[in-house]
């Protein structure tokens, strides 16, 4: 298990840590289970805040894995409050980490399994193929879904995202937790 301590809250990008680590990022809607997966990743329950209130991460939240690399961990986007849109907040923050940081080597975008990518999802998946680098696509919540349904989309994502980057996932029971470990580790070889 890496040891995963919490760095620091980041609000503007020039404030983001100079220490030249390679850094992983965790993207995906309000409300769609960064933190707890990143809390289940560690098995430290409090590492990062979960909340019932989507919305709730509007910083870059650094963490320092085995001294080596960051995990950071994206504000939510699609939360804004204008019903009309459709399309996807991303901050000025996100928007400048991901086009301008070079220290960027992975990116592990999260979909809720029940739905997949909805509405807003299809503008941060036209970024990430533009960008081309390391992405893991992690389906979670996946506890939510009968083990029919779970087997019927597994393959579907599959089909759509590539064997070797999706990955099932709960942070409730931890399905999933081992694959993501390995992704990492394999992106950062
Ligand atoms: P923001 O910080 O607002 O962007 O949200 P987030 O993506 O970090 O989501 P967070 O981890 O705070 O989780 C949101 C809600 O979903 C919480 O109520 C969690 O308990 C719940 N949740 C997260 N992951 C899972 C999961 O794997 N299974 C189930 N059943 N619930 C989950
Ligand atoms: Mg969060």
């Amino acid at each position: 298990m890496p040891d995963v301590t919490f760095h620091r809250s980041v609000f503007s990008f020039q404030d983001i840590p100079n220490c030249g680590l390679p850094e992983i990022c965790i993207s995906g809607r309000s409300n769609v289970g960064k933190s707890s997966m990143l809390n289940c990743l560690t098995k430290k329950r409090n590492l990062a805040r979960i909340s019932q209130t989507p919305g709730k991460t509007r910083s870059l939240n650094y963490f320092l894995v085995d001294k080596k690399y960051f995990l950071v961990d994206l504000p939510g986007y699609g939360y804004a409050k204008v019903p009309k849109s459709q399309k996807i907040q991303l901050s000025n923050l996100t928007d400048s980490y991901l086009n301008k940081r070079a220290e960027l080597k992975g990116l592990i975008q999260l979909f809720d399994a029940r739905h997949g990518p909805i509405s807003g999802d299809k503008v941060m998946l036209e970024w990430i193929r533009e960008w081309g680098g390391n992405t893991l696509f992690v389906l979670t919540k996946a506890d939510k879904l009968s083990t029919s349904n779970k087997i019927k989309l597994e393959r579907t994502y599959k089909k759509e995202f590539g064997l070797e980057n999706m990955v099932m996932f709960s942070a409730h029971t931890g399905s999933g937790t081992k694959e993501v470990w390995s992704w990492i580790n394999n992106t950062l070889k």
